[in-house]
């Protein structure tokens, strides 16, 4: 696993976006995985200010969505669907068509996780999947004890979860939905490469057990140990508690093989 230390969020956004618009710049039909919440933020601010400077063009790119609310009303403000067009999609030159994300208002929620999984085996596979992690060490919305196996399916979210993310609810818990469909801990590794971020001492303890810790569905962000090329980039809060920090400072400091091997 690489671990790249930035000393901001803006900067590792910079950092993991210009690798996203090489990426996009050498394939014909990219396919990117994208992270709501507000860790991948910085990436898509840089990524807009790419495209603003006509450096990158998103019109052949396909995105999928890790994850999606079940019970939101449709076109709620903090559908993952609306989130993805508002902070990332509409601000560039990518159809709204050709964002893909789990269907939480299907009638059969079961067949909409597997046909999911089949639209993004039929775009190619995922080229590079971005994510954040929770407090509880999961990706997507995968949350402790998920098989890291798992393809796209309904999920519980903890209370956990659902107290972190009040604060994209006017700060109450009670409007935090309690399900949502994500892709799979199995669904994630299938992609080719795996961008991790987080930011700020609230993530510290997480991405030490994501980094250092033993893999367990417990924590499901371990499962990037068993990806042959994932790359976890963080600030100097969230690798406070790393315990190899100057290590990777001296092996991976500002340049990350994104190539892969
Ligand atoms: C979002 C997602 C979640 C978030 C995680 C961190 O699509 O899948 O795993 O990445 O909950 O959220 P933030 O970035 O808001 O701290």
């Amino acid at each position: 696993m690489e671990v790249v230390i930035t000393e901001s969020p803006e900067a590792g956004g910079s950092l993991v976006a210009r690798a996203i618009a090489d990426l996009v710049n050498s394939r014909a039909t990219p396919v990117l995985g994208l992270a709501t919440g507000s860790t991948p933020l910085p990436v898509y601010d840089d990524l807009v200010a790419r495209f603003d400077r006509h450096e990158v063009s998103f019109a052949n790119t396909r995105g999928f969505a890790l994850d999606e609310y079940v019970g939101l009303p449709e076109h709620h403000p903090e559908s993952y669907r609306e989130v993805l067009l508002r902070e990332f999609v509409n601000r560039v030159d990518m159809p709204d068509d050709m964002l893909f994300t789990p269907d939480g208002w299907a009638e059969d929620v079961r067949q909409a996780c597997h046909d999911y999984d089949v639209s993004i085996a039929d775009a190619g596979g995922i080229d590079l999947q971005l994510l954040g992690v929770g407090t509880d060490g999961h990706i997507g919305f995968n949350e402790p004890t998920s098989s890291l196996a798992s393809p796209t399916r309904v999920k519980t979210l903890t209370e956990q979860t659902r107290v972190d993310n009040a604060r994209f609810f006017d700060g109450d818990v009670a409007n935090v939905p309690h399900h949502v469909l994500t892709q799979g801990v199995g669904t994630i590794l299938r992609a080719r490469h795996l961008v991790l971020l987080a930011w700020g001492e609230g993530k510290a303890d997480a991405v030490a057990a994501t980094v250092e810790g033993p893999v367990t569905a417990m924590v499901p962000s371990t499962a990037l140990q068993l990806h042959p090329h994932a790359t976890v980039v963080v600030d100097e809060a969230a690798a406070s508690r790393l315990r190899l920090r100057e290590y990777y400072r001296e092996v991976f400091d500002g340049k990350p093989d994104w190539q892969g091997i």
